[in-house]
């Protein structure tokens, strides 16, 4: 029995999966035509309340997972997740990851040639509150050279995924940072259309800046429908 999607993946503001300035797509997306497969009702449901059973708690500051302080500057970001019709959605997991202030990864296949910091591991969770909001602290990641064409880096990014209320809601996506001159000219910044990629780019804020402490930046996530926030590669990058 086929059932209406609750959630279709079809907004204006998502990448193509095709997009040849991205290289690796040319390889990896698809060459028939997309089959519609119905949602069941454990995809358009979710294990709200349980994601600490599943996932551990929390982890909101990435500066604190070890002996000392991670290199870089310290950053809070905060915002609200949204649905479709902008209501907050309260009580659902943010995963983080990201490079350290050098660019590199910890992950055994970045090997270039920038310094792992042993005090960051770059891997975080936050659970948002019944107002939809959520906040963590890291140190702001550096831009790294990858192989997608002659001189290609990536701007500064934080990589996040979130399950929402539903599986089917799960947005994979990447936050940027303002001012930076290497967002014009990434491929996969450049996949998302425009006005659209400007929703990949967090807002420096002064009221979540702490004094004495860290800077603060302000990035909402809409998880579907008009205003969604769009997807961004998790693959390798
Ligand atoms: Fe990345």
């Amino acid at each position: 029995m086929s059932t209406t999607p609750a959630y279709a993946h079809e907004d204006a503001g998502s990448p193509p999966s095709f997009f040849p300035d991205y290289r690796s797509t040319v390889i990896r997306s698809p060459r028939l035509p997309l089959v519609r497969v119905p949602q069941t009702l454990t995809e358009t449901t979710g294990p709200t309340g349980a994601w600490d059973r599943l996932m551990g708690p929390a982890a909101v500051d990435l500066t604190i997972q070890h002996a000392a302080p991670p290199l870089g500057q310290r950053i809070v970001v905060s915002g609200r997740v949204l649905d479709e019709q902008g209501r907050p959605v309260p009580n659902t997991v943010v995963e983080i990851w990201q490079a350290n202030a050098a660019g590199r990864y910890i992950h055994s296949k970045d090997n270039w040639d920038a310094p792992l910091d042993p005090n960051f591991t770059g891997a975080g969770r936050v659970i948002t509150d019944a107002e939809g909001r959520y906040r963590y602290v890291t140190i702001r990641p550096g831009a790294y050279p990858w192989g997608n064409h002659k001189n290609a880096w990536r701007p500064a990014h934080i990589h996040l995924s979130l399950l929402g209320p539903a599986f089917a809601t799960r947005l994979v996506t990447q936050l940027y940072f303002p001012d930076d001159p290497l967002i014009e000219i990434d491929p996969i910044a450049n996949a998302v259309p425009m006005p659209y990629r400007n929703r990949l780019v967090c807002r420096f804020d002064i009221a979540t800046t702490v004094p004495n402490w860290a800077l603060g930046y302000l990035f909402d996530i809409v998880l579907k429908g008009r205003d969604q926030t769009p997807f961004e590669d998790a693959h390798d990058h």
